[in-house]
């Protein structure tokens, strides 16, 4: 069964798929790791962000692999923990643009397939329910305010040590809307048949008893 949930940055998305992995037992897939991922080999490789041909061959070449844990997804990256390091403000910075690259996400795209084939998944990113997975059981897109996203962030940060203000992660938040918004291929758009919920004045617990329902429903 797949369960696809998009929506844009910090609509909480990957708190709720996490609780849902915990109590349906469903492997939670982030596909943002893979763009992540990416990115954090553009950095070290200094890379500038128009040089497509070479971040297309860090594309074609890189190994994700994700260890689901109760928790958190460790993330390795050609043999290396970069859970933390995909997390920084640098990566987070450039994160979008690399992700607008056709090449690149064609790549991904297939990544994903390979990470949820043949589970339970409900997996989180901004076109699941429209490109990697078009016939998704279920379809979610998960909205809140850019204010209440901004706020949700911020507080994420402090608890991982990221040191960035409020203003500027809600700089951040609305520069990314608009490039997720607005990219070619694989651009934050809600599904026909998606079901939206807007969690700006939801409890994490009340999006995720929506979205259990949901799948109990198409279980009967
Ligand atoms: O969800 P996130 O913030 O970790 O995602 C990181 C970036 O990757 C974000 O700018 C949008 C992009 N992304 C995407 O284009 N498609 C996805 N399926 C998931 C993420």
């Amino acid at each position: 069964m797949i369960v696809a949930v998009d929506g844009p940055a910090g609509s909480g998305k990957g708190t709720v798929t996490k609780m849902i992995e915990k109590e349906l037992g469903f492997l939670n897939l982030d596909t943002g790791i893979t763009y992540r991922c990416v990115a954090l080999e553009v950095l070290r490789k200094g890379l500038k962000l128009d040089d497509e041909r070479n971040i297309i061959e860090i594309a074609n070449n890189i190994d994700i692999k994700i260890n689901n844990t109760i928790d958190k997804d460790i993330v390795i990256l050609n043999g290396e923990n970069v859970t933390d390091k995909i997390r920084t403000k640098e990566v987070t910075a450039v994160v979008s643009q690399v992700s607008s690259i056709i090449a690149v996400r064609e790549k991904m795209v297939q990544v994903q397939r390979n990470l949820a084939k043949g589970k339970n998944v409900i997996v989180e990113g901004r076109d699941i329910g429209t490109v990697v997975f078009p016939n998704a059981d279920i379809k979610i897109y998960l909205d809140a305010s850019e204010e209440v996203r901004a706020q949700r962030r911020y507080a994420e940060n402090m608890q991982n040590g990221i040191d960035m203000t409020y203003e500027e992660v809600l700089e951040n938040v609305k520069m990314r809307d608009y490039n997720d918004m607005h990219k070619k291929v694989g651009a934050l758009k809600k599904a026909e048949d998606a079901i939206i919920i807007d969690s700006t004045d939801l409890t994490i617990d009340e999006v995720v008893e929506k979205i259990k329902n949901r799948i109990k429903m198409f279980k009967k």
